[in-house]
């Protein structure tokens, strides 16, 4: 029997691709094994978001000089971006494919194990999405589901479009059926995954948008959780407020990535929006009837900010008050229009603006979390932390909260993941809550 390693880098995306590879895999009769060295085939499933990540790929693939009978894949991101250009970097890589080709895995796979030593799969021109029922899931609670692949947007300074081509949404049919198969087979969480999920429009007579997939899959008898991402500002609509307030199942978290808070520099990104339009949906997320947690991407230090901008987006923190925020320098990438911007920053600049900015928000998140403690949240347990002694519950706003449990306090002839329970806040943290699973509810939930 063949076996296979599969490391993933990058977004939820790659990640659930790579439970689609992989069940395509297992299906043609591969294994799976846990380390390079024990495997036939090696695939790594790229990011190419920003230059680190992309090194990393190639960092892999030095460790091994040569295939020693090995075969060797590279898919994603940086095969897409890159092309024929790896064969030359790292001669031993055997396989190149971009994720809007993995259709074609199968015949491309067939084609390495006839013995070909060099095939690729880089086309973008499909209408087609990556659909398969043989996806292999790595959580048993929380599942994946994509809706809409690709990217038609242009913003300055991002490698998506080009590496994984234009939208495609999948049939709303589809997503409904593949949501109740799964909550057939036990899970209780879907996450519905797309570049832009915003943009979604059904291609099929039924014409659904987002909002109203969003409201669909959130009925599917047995799901008690929905979450979306990633959300672009320009096409989030009111409606998609309004479907979270009318359902708890969906989630009340929004991840609605801002870029910066200065109008000039969201124009010099091609962001198609400005601070104003931006606050004015935080404005409906904040107007909603359950509290709504939102969440950000932040870049510092893009080309020609200026210190009036990057006071703008601390200014923006402050206004919006985030639960949580990812933030990154700015990092040139092949093919993008920023490339051809003026006034790049000093890396030493973005630095210094990224620590302050991180700053700001950790006393933000403090502050925010702080005002938690003495409640009572419900979360869906992920796990046991043995080091701390601790179970890991994730709550519907996407907070961390460590937690003990008098009834169950360690993973003993039983667990408690997948249970939905009832945690008081007694401690929080910057980027977590520690707690205690109730007492009034213990014996209940655990019935
Ligand atoms: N440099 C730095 N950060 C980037 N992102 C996207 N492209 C770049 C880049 N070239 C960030 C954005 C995006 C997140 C996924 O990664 O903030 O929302
Ligand atoms: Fe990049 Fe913009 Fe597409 Fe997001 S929406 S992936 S930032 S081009």
């Amino acid at each position: 029997m063949k076996r296979f390693y599969i490391e993933t880098f990058g977004c939820q995306m790659n990640v659930h691709d790579s439970e689609k590879v992989t069940g395509t895999l297992l299906a043609r009769g591969y294994s799976q094994v846990d380390t390079p060295e024990a495997a036939d085939l090696v695939l790594y499933n790229t990011c190419s978001i920003r230059d680190k990540a992309e090194q990393k790929v190639y960092s892999r693939l030095r460790q091994f000089k040569n295939g020693n009978g090995r075969l060797f894949g590279v898919l994603g991101c940086v095969a897409q971006q890159e092309g024929e250009r790896i064969f030359e970097r790292a001669p031993h890589v055997n396989l190149v494919c971009g994720s809007a080709s993995y259709n074609r895995l199968p015949e491309l796979l067939s084609q390495l194990e006839g013995g070909a030593r060099r095939v690729t799969g880089l086309g973008l021109d499909t209408e087609e999405t990556f659909e398969t029922p043989l996806a292999r899931r790595d959580n048993p609670h929380r599942a994946y589901i994509t809706i809409i692949e690709g990217c038609d947007k242009t913003c300055a300074y991002c490698v998506v479009p080009f590496t994984r081509g234009p939208e495609r949404s999948r049939p709303s049919a589809s997503v409904l059926e593949e949501a109740r198969r799964l909550a057939d087979a036990g899970y209780s969480e879907i996450q519905l995954l797309g570049q832009n999920v915003n943009s979604y429009r059904d291609p099929s007579p039924a014409g659904w948008d987002f909002a109203s997939l969003l409201d669909g899959v959130a009925r599917t008898p047995g799901i008690r959780r929905v979450r979306f991402t990633t959300s672009h500002p320009r096409d989030f609509v009111k409606a998609i407020v309004e479907a979270i307030d009318a359902n708890p199942v969906i989630c009340n978290h929004v991840h609605l990535p801002v870029q910066s808070g200065s109008t000039r520099v969201l124009e010099r990104m091609q962001r198609l929006y400005t601070r104003e339009q931006y606050l004015e949906r935080i404005g409906w997320l904040k107007g909603a009837r359950r509290a709504i947690a939102i969440s950000t991407d932040v870049i510092v230090g893009f080309a020609g900010e200026s210190e009036e901008d990057f006071e703008q987006t601390l200014s923006l923190l402050k206004e919006v008050e985030y639960d949580s925020i990812f933030s990154f320098k700015y990092s040139p990438r092949p093919n993008t229009p920023a490339l051809g911007l003026g006034d790049h920053i000093p890396d030493e600049e973005k630095g210094r603006r990224l620590t302050i900015l991180q700053e700001k928000q950790r006393t933000i998140q403090m502050r925010r979390h702080a005002a938690l403690v003495g409640g009572v949240e419900e979360v869906l347990v992920e796990g046991y932390n043995f080091a701390t002694g601790q179970w890991i519950g994730r709550t519907s706003q996407n907070r961390i909260v460590n937690f003990t449990s008098a009834a169950m306090p360690a993973p003993e002839g039983g667990t408690l993941a997948g249970r939905y329970l009832r945690v008081r806040v007694t401690r929080a943290g910057p980027n977590s809550l520690a707690g205690e699973h109730a007492e009034d509810g213990a014996a209940r939930d655990l019935l």
